[in-house]
């Protein structure tokens, strides 16, 4: 399906060929001066040097024969040689209508790719922090839109379940419980059913085993040691570990959910495990991996690098796993398993070097297909209002259920405080709040270039205006409120007419763009963009809901025109609201 612009493109390409230039200037954008024009060409400009000639001449030549074309109102030609568009009224309602149409809004779908997303990226009996909310909720978004543009995409939350955190926890319960059968290296029955540990529990013995590792070096010690012995099989620990896993993954979905965020894959570090020794056999065959100090280790850098490139450690005397060695055993696994196109690794910017590394191994131990694209989307910190990571007052790491309840709290109380409150159940207006809650973290964030650093700051992330996602929601809830209106009086939606002011035009030619925006998002990995375009959206439809008496109109014919872009305004924010996992209460 090709967005209008490419159809309008191809439409001026084909006249930069009838007048004998070359095809590629004919690249038509959305104008960036929409007081002037809706679309423009600057062929003309580029083809100069190419063609020898003046750009107003090659311009005037295209015009020639664009003039004619009954799709455009005018075609003018401004100096240094801007080809200025402007549709005809009768065909842009045309297109809206043909929107109208289309269940998934003339929105386009791309060639499909295999992708892998690895986001989420938690750590198994530590709690989800707000580090791992960005993960979260831009992965989750990215994966949504590439599945909607019609990608083959596999989410992986890619768990850190392997690492030396499991064997502090380990030892830090044994220290405690010495006499679970779990530590009895000669238990031979079957392990209990039950838990040993609750999530609380975990999330006490971790910071406590944590803090003891750095004073008590004994204790370390053999914190490492239970590692080691449990990614080498040691029964009693492998059951242990299991349980912590299940009661940590069933709590992460909890919160995960709440976030609208969802994996098809729920492999962790471990799962990658089985495919290290054929990692090490494949670097040592291709003569990648050497012994330095008693680690194996691999070379990286290359002659044009500007800035140091160490080595990648691949394994430490004592034999353990490290995390480039996991991260490269996954991708020896997502190959083998699904033979992807792309990876994506939703990861904050400070991993960057790591995921160099990995992906230069990848490469020069063909790990991958030459064609297979490694990409790290690295996203900035949420900061506190003072500029320095986000804490709770006492100065810890917030959780993301505490960061996520506290902004439910104070939905809660704007809506309790409001009109439409007295109206609703406790009930509701705690469904409502968890919704609008959720909108305005996910939206807080969004909003920016993922890889800048962002405060956050509730009471802007909750304001019904400014770029927010109440703002979306409350936007929607109004166009639906004002269809029920228009049906309840016996209007209804028909055929989409000629605009005939010029907030109408923009619209629907902001509405146009959308499939454009999703592209670009789609490509740049950054849905930020398409946060924009639905800002502008709303922000126009806003303008043209005070400029015009929709429901009072007398005009049938126009009055149901109107209904039918306020149909349209409002089935396209839901569709991008879904690529966020963003839902709208029915009232708020
Ligand atoms: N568990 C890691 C952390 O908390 C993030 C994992 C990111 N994904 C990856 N494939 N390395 O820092």
């Amino acid at each position: 399906m090709k967005t209008l612009k490419n159809k309008l493109t191809a439409v001026v390409e084909e006249a930069f060929v009838a007048a004998g230039y070359d095809k590629s200037l004919g690249a038509v954008t959305f104008s960036d001066r929409p007081d002037l024009c809706q679309f423009q060409c600057n062929g003309a400009l580029t083809g100069a040097k190419l063609h020898r000639k003046a750009p107003m001449m090659i311009a005037n030549d295209v015009l020639a024969r664009l003039a004619d074309n009954e799709i455009f109102k005018s075609v003018t030609v401004a100096p240094p040689g801007f080809i200025n568009i402007i549709l005809s009224d009768e065909f842009i309602a045309e297109e809206a209508g043909k929107m109208v149409e289309s269940e998934r809004l003339s929105l386009p779908v791309m060639d499909e790719k295999t992708i892998v997303v690895d986001y989420g990226g938690p750590n198994v009996a530590k709690p989800l922090h707000v580090g791992h909310l960005r993960a979260a909720i831009i992965g989750e978004t990215l994966k949504r839109l590439a599945r909607f543009l019609g990608h083959n995409v596999i989410g992986d939350v890619h768990l850190g379940d392997w690492g030396l955190q499991m064997g502090l926890i380990i030892s830090e319960l044994e220290r405690e419980q010495p006499s679970l059968c779990y530590f009895d290296e000669s238990y031979t029955g079957e392990y209990p059913a039950e838990s040993p540990v609750s999530i609380d529990d975990l999330s006490r013995l971790y910071p406590q085993a944590s803090a003891r590792s750095k004073e008590d070096e004994e204790f370390r010690a053999r914190a490492m040691k239970a590692t080691y012995d449990l990614q080498n099989g040691r029964a009693g620990y492998v059951a242990l570990w299991k349980k912590f896993l299940e009661v940590s993954v069933a709590d992460l979905k909890r919160s995960y959910a709440r976030l609208g965020v969802d994996f098809d894959k729920w492999l962790g570090e471990s799962d990658a495990d089985p495919y290290v020794p054929g990692l090490l056999k494949t670097l040592e065959d291709k003569k990648l991996t050497y012994l330095s100090d008693g680690a194996l280790i691999a070379d990286v850098a290359e002659e044009t690098d500007d800035e140091p490139m160490p080595p990648v450690i691949i394994s430490k005397s004592d034999g353990s796993a490290l995390y480039a060695t996991t991260d490269l055993a996954t991708i020896v696994q997502r190959m083998a398993d699904f033979n992807p196109d792309e990876m994506w690794y939703v990861v904050d910017s400070r991993q960057s070097m790591h995921f160099k590394q990995v992906f230069r191994l990848a490469k020069k131990a063909e790990l991958v297909r030459p064609e297979t694209e490694l990409f790290h989307v690295g996203f900035g910190t949420m900061n506190g209002k003072d500029g320095k990571p986000y804490k709770t007052r006492e100065g810890g790491v917030m959780s993301l259920s505490v960061l996520i309840d506290s902004a439910k709290a104070a939905a809660k109380e704007r809506i309790d405080a409001s009109e439409t409150a007295k109206e609703l159940s406790d009930e509701e207006r705690s469904a409502i709040a968890e919704t609008v809650g959720i909108a305005a973290i996910k939206f807080g964030d969004l909003i920016n270039h993922r890889s800048r650093d962002y405060i956050f700051d509730l009471d802007r992330f909750l304001a019904t205006e400014g770029k927010t996602g109440p703002y979306l929601q409350y936007t929607v809830v109004r166009l639906s409120s004002l269809l029920a209106k228009a049906e309840a009086a016996g209007a209804l939606p028909g055929k989409i007419i000629a605009p005939e002011s010029d907030t109408e035009r923009e619209l629907l030619i902001k509405l146009f763009s959308v499939g454009d925006v999703l592209i670009r998002a789609f490509e740049d990995k950054t849905p930020n963009a398409i946060c924009e375009v639905m800002f502008d959206v709303a922000g126009l439809f806003n303008r043209f809901y005070f400029e015009n008496k929709i429901l009072a109109n007398e005009n049938v014919a126009q009055r149901a025109s109107w209904l039918r872009i306020v149909e349209l305004v409002r089935r396209m924010l839901i569709t991008l609201l879904d690529i966020f996992s963003t839902d709208v209460p029915e009232r708020m």
